[in-house]
């Protein structure tokens, strides 16, 4: 069971303190009961609605966030923020679905479905990733070759990948997540990432209203088009 207020402001009615006043003028019901504390209980059967609209208290969370660089993509670090110091929502159990190195930016995915995530990562399923990768040199016909029919790296095989050029950075999809992937693939090259994003995984681009550092909660589509 959860106050009120957390349920509603960890889901984005705004912060506690302007949830309280919704919920004191009146606007906030459970079970069709007008509630006017904030500490009052409630657990996923309820039935909550705020401003006579339904609200949907999930069990589980998913939220898309830009992740800045400079911040690791884990539950705990001791040296540097995290994704889960940065969003409010503190929900138990969340955790980022995948890894984004540290100087990496976009698209981290936030959730405390952990059968999601098995879904997203493990490399049986081959959900495509794609990333904005501006490297040091062009790459060549033969190093496009390379990606699309499979890479090696540290006798590692890859799964054949998609690379597309667009203006001054190439767009890359990757099926699988190894350990610095796109990184070693373009040192393989004799090339250097010198910038890299995630904004795309599985159908679901990241949102480009979303600043850097910004986070939105997906929508019910959204969800469907993840888990499908
Ligand atoms: N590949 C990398 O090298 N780094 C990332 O953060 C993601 C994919």
């Amino acid at each position: 069971m959860d106050r009120l207020d957390k349920v509603l402001s960890n889901k984005g009615y705004g912060s506690r303190k302007e949830v309280k006043k919704v919920i004191r003028k009146g606007f906030v019901k459970v079970n069709n009961e007008t509630i006017l504390k904030e500490t009052f209980k409630v657990d996923i059967n309820d039935l909550i609605q705020v401003y006579d609209e339904e609200f949907i208290y999930q069990e589980f969370v998913y939220i898309m966030l830009n992740k800045p660089q400079d911040i690791i993509c884990s539950t705990f670090d001791e040296n540097h923020m995290t994704v889960l110091d940065i969003i409010d929502d503190k929900t138990k159990g969340l955790f980022p679905v995948g890894r984004l190195d540290i100087d990496t930016e976009g698209f981290c995915l936030i959730s405390n479905d952990g059968q999601l995530a098995h879904k997203l990562l493990t490399p049986k399923n081959k959900v495509p990733k794609t990333y904005e990768v501006h490297s040091e040199n062009k790459l060549s016909n033969e190093d496009i070759l390379k990606i699309e029919s499979g890479m090696i790296i540290d006798d590692e095989k890859c799964l054949p990948a998609i690379i597309k050029e667009v203006n001054d950075y190439y767009e890359l999809t990757i099926y699988e997540g190894k350990y610095h992937q796109i990184k070693r693939m373009f040192n393989k090259l004799n090339n250097k990432v010198v910038y890299l994003k995630r904004i795309k995984i599985g159908e679901l681009n990241l949102d480009s209203t979303l600043e850097l550092g910004e986070y939105r909660y997906l929508t019910e589509e959204e969800i469907i088009l993840l888990t499908k």
